[in-house]
């Protein structure tokens, strides 16, 4: 796949990046249905077939469960060929969501992602939203603490993974992206898409596929969806998840007619 540049960060990301959710965590998920984590071979497998495909982003979390760890061991060797995307905020146990932004947990989980790693730099950070991401910049100065780890080496790009468009329009203020939902069913944030092409910030998508509930309205809703989403000159790419080597063949496939047709 054709790179592109990622903001004004330097980094050259592929238009469709790997989610990672269903590496590590398969309770409390919203997927159609349920699934067995994949084994080491079988993850190995799809990161390599990725890579062959020209993906070079992947995206992951503390709180999709072991996510993180499994990557640290799966890319030892191969790091620098990867960009990686992590999160703060959120962490999930025993089933539960709980969401923390105050500085000193942001340094702690940032710390705890580049062991878990296996890295010395986490390409791009981001804030994980419980819903008010408004208040999470502000109060607890979130951002600030992120960019501080970046002028520390430890992060290359910051940002939020916002549910509010108040919210992902004060992260951009603030930091080089943030990561939107935009699918066929859910087009709200298109203020911030806007907004970040207008002012040379990133922009990732999440839930493009609106988590696997494709909508039987479109003869080929994978197509559709990148047709929408490909037609916003703000994105720079779009984090599809998935476990399906030939899902990931295809979805490769499809999103390379839409962009040589745009
Ligand atoms: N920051 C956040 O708050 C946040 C929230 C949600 C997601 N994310 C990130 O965004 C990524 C993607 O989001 P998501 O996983 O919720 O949703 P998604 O990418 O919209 O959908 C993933 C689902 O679609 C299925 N799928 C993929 N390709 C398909 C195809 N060609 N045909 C039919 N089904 C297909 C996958 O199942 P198979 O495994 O069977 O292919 C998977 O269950 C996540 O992995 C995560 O990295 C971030």
């Amino acid at each position: 796949m054709p790179l592109r540049p990622f903001a004004q960060t330097g980094m050259q990301v592929s238009p469709l990046g790997l989610g990672t959710v269903k590496f590590g965590r398969n309770q409390g998920v919203k997927y159609p249905q349920g699934f067995a984590l994949p084994s080491d071979q079988e993850a190995a497998n799809l990161l390599a077939l990725a890579q062959e495909l020209g993906i070079n982003l992947l995206d992951t979390a503390p709180a999709y469960g072991s996510s993180e760890e499994r990557l640290g061991q799966l890319l030892r060797g191969q790091r620098q060929r990867w960009l990686i995307c992590s999160k703060v905020g959120e962490e999930f146990s025993e089933g539960q969501s709980q969401y923390c932004y105050t500085p000193e947990h942001i340094r702690h989980s940032v710390e705890r992602s580049l062991q878990r790693l296996q890295t010395e730099v986490i390409d791009i950070m981001l804030l994980h939203s419980d819903g008010n991401d408004v208040a999470n910049i502000e109060r607890y100065g979130a951002l600030e603490v992120l960019n501080e780890l970046k002028q520390q080496g430890k992060l290359r790009a910051t940002g939020i993974s916002s549910k509010t468009v108040a919210g992902g329009l004060l992260a951009l203020q603030q930091s080089d992206c943030a990561m939107v939902t935009l699918n066929l069913n859910q087009q709200d944030e298109l203020a911030v898409i806007d907004y970040a092409a207008a002012h040379g910030k990133g922009i990732l998508i999440k839930k493009a596929l609106a988590s696997g509930h494709l909508s039987d309205a479109y003869n080929d809703p994978v197509q559709a969806s990148f047709e929408l989403i490909f037609a916003q000159p703000g994105v720079s790419s779009v984090i599809i998840g998935t476990l399906n080597p030939a899902h990931l063949r295809s979805n490769v496939s499809k999103a390379l007619t839409v962009l040589a047709a745009g």
